[in-house]
């Protein structure tokens, strides 16, 4: 999918969070957003999934204008949404996650539904476990195969690795590396080495405004550090 946003504002009352932002991503591709906190960086993702409406400015799936559209009708056009802090439902079991999500696509039963549970091993040894038993990391690979069980085109994930044990960010990092090329991924992190082993372009965003913008590889660590430090 051609992703783009074009022109985004967004304001809180008379808060204005969110300047004039543009953004594409290519098919394939992974885009980092980067950001100190309240940099606007979650309002972002939610204008682009349909949880706010913005004040102004386009969202674009394949040049299609789905500004106006539902969150729902969003991500049956091939958005997923993997927030922050995993809103799984902690009261259903891991299966019940997944296959609910799968029923609301149409995957229910599918190879899709079952290769998107493969991608996390341990989801299958904690089927019938609640949500809300799981560990942070375990929740979040939750929330990441239930996105993945409705075979998005674009991923879009607000700081996957925030909390989570080293060998889950290190498995999770994988997956999204071996999702690339297939699908796209926009991924909101603040865990710098996470995001330069993950992303093919960079977008820093600062009290709303995108300050930079740019491929990966034209962006050094220093360089990106210097954008990001408190
Ligand atoms: N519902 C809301 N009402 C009013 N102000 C809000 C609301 N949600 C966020 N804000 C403010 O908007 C700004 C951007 O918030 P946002 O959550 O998008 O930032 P963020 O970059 O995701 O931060 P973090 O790194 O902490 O997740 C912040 O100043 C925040 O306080
Ligand atoms: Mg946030």
């Amino acid at each position: 999918m051609q992703f783009r946003v074009e022109a985004l504002d967004q304001h809180y009352g008379s808060a204005q969070v969110l300047r004039h932002v543009d953004l594409t991503i290519a098919p394939g591709e992974c885009m980092a957003v980067l950001g100190r906190n309240g940099a606007g960086k979650t309002t972002l993702l939610k204008c682009i999934m349909g949880v706010l409406a913005p004040t102004s400015g386009r969202v674009l799936l394949d040049e299609l204008d789905a500004t106006s559209w539902s969150p729902n009708r969003r991500s049956h056009a091939g958005l997923a949404y993997v927030p922050q802090g995993r809103e799984i439902f902690s009261e259903l079991t891991v299966g019940e996650n997944i296959e609910a999500a799968a029923r609301a696509h149409g995957t229910y039963g599918t190879a899709a539904m079952e290769d998107a549970i493969g991608v996390f091993p341990v989801l299958r040894e904690m089927w019938k476990r609640s949500g809300g038993a799981l560990s942070g990391g375990q929740q979040q690979q939750l929330a990441i195969a239930r996105a993945l069980v409705t075979e998005p085109k674009l991923l879009i994930l607000d700081e996957p690795t925030e909390g989570i044990q080293p060998n889950i960010v290190a498995a999770i990092k994988e997956v999204l590396t071996s999702l690339k090329g297939r699908i796209s991924i926009l991924l909101v992190e603040q865990y710098l080495d996470f995001a330069i082993d993950v992303a093919d372009a960079f977008l820093i965003l600062s009290r709303g405004t995108i300050i930079e913008a740019g491929r990966a590889e034209a962006m050094s660590r220093e360089h990106l550090t210097r954008h990001i430090a408190v």
